[in-house]
């Protein structure tokens, strides 16, 4: 994956996007910080590796396998921290290694990737449970971490890259948590941009379309979920969805899996241009339909947005009961 992305860049393909790299852009500018312990922080974390930086990986579970699996297959580089970004002694702690190990050579990059989805289901059926995970995580963590790093960014004039989501700028039901954090995240990355452009930090936001990951969980999680979903519903609303209609959300999970990309190298060498270009870009948006579905709802008008957006939207599952007794 990492040398296919990197072939791609320089292949060519995508000069017209890349024109103003570094000259030095295939050396390691500095240490970079990132998270994730699968998906994009994976990958990425093994692709920068590839390239030469100085990686600290945060990790929610050092014991997890794909900790084990970067520590046996990357290069001594590259440093794995236990820092579950939910919780701020783990984020202190992680930041006093890599200031210990950094020391006067600086941290260049911060990449805040954590992130998760919880099920998606109607903004009625969310357990507020859900809500509170999805801004902890998405929003508040990268916010906290991005604090605790910022005063090594601003001494090295470095980069912020956050990943947001398509999602969080394009409205898509059963979204409604996951997006709403992603576009609390998308805005607190551009105000921050406006506010560090004084110290010479740039940032950039990443909206990715969709890819396949991690992200979508598992069956176990599925039922666990589904199950706070029944536990936290009042009888009212219970009879109006149904049982029935509840219980096949997750085959929308199921449907937007099958359509995501498989190849993450667009979301990879976005986030190196983030990291390496001279003049990196405020947004990203990787993915077949991320641009196009953000320029979309940007210049439409909501009526025809909304309007295509149910057409582009195969997803055909049953209506509520309480609608379904009405037709
Ligand atoms: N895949 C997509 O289609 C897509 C599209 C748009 C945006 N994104 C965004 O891209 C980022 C990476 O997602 P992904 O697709 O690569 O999914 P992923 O494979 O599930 O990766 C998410 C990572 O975040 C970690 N994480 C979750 N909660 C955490 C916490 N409290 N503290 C520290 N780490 C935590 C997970 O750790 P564990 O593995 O231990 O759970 C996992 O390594 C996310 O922010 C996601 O919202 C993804």
């Amino acid at each position: 994956m990492c040398q296919v992305a990197l072939g791609e860049l320089l292949n060519g393909k995508r000069s017209g996007i890349y024109r103003d790299r570094l000259p030095g852009f295939n050396d390691p500018p500095g240490n970079t910080c990132l998270r994730g312990d699968s998906g994009f922080g994976h990958a990425l974390s093994k692709y920068l590796d590839e390239l030469g930086f100085t990686v600290f990986v945060g990790v929610l579970n050092e014991k997890g396998p794909g900790a084990e699996e970067l520590r046996r297959t990357c290069s001594k580089r590259v440093s794995v921290l236990q820092m579950d970004i939910t919780n701020p002694q783990q984020i202190k702690d992680a930041h006093s290694k890599v200031v210990e190990k950094v020391q006067n050579r600086g941290l260049w990059a911060v990449v805040n990737n954590a992130g998760i989805i919880g099920l998606p289901a109607d903004g009625e059926l969310i357990p507020m449970t859900n809500y509170k995970q999805c801004m902890a995580v998405n929003f508040f963590g990268a916010v906290e971490v991005t604090k605790a790093f910022l005063p090594l960014l601003r001494k090295s004039k470095g980069r912020l890259v956050n990943i947001s989501s398509m999602a969080g700028g394009v409205p898509m039901e059963k979204l409604a948590a996951y997006s709403s954090s992603k576009a609390a995240l998308t805005m607190f990355s551009a105000v921050m941009r406006q506010e560090l452009s004084k110290w010479g930090v740039k940032v950039s936001v990443i909206q990715p379309g969709g890819f396949k990951t991690s992200i979508a969980g598992t069956s176990e999680m599925w039922d666990k979920l589904e199950q706070d979903i029944l536990d936290n519903l009042t009888p009212e609303v219970l009879e109006d969805y149904g049982q029935d209609y509840i219980l096949e959300q997750r085959d929308y999970l199921k449907f937007i899996s099958r359509c995501n990309n498989i190849d993450m190298s667009p979301v990879l060498l976005d986030i190196r241009h983030a990291v390496s270009a001279k003049s990196p870009f405020a947004f990203y948006s990787p993915g077949a339909m991320a641009y196009p579905m953000l320029c979309f709802v940007s210049f439409s008008p909501t009526g025809i947005f909304d309007y295509f957006s149910k057409k582009l939207h195969h997803f055909r599952g049953s209506m509520p009961k309480a609608l379904t007794k009405q037709a």
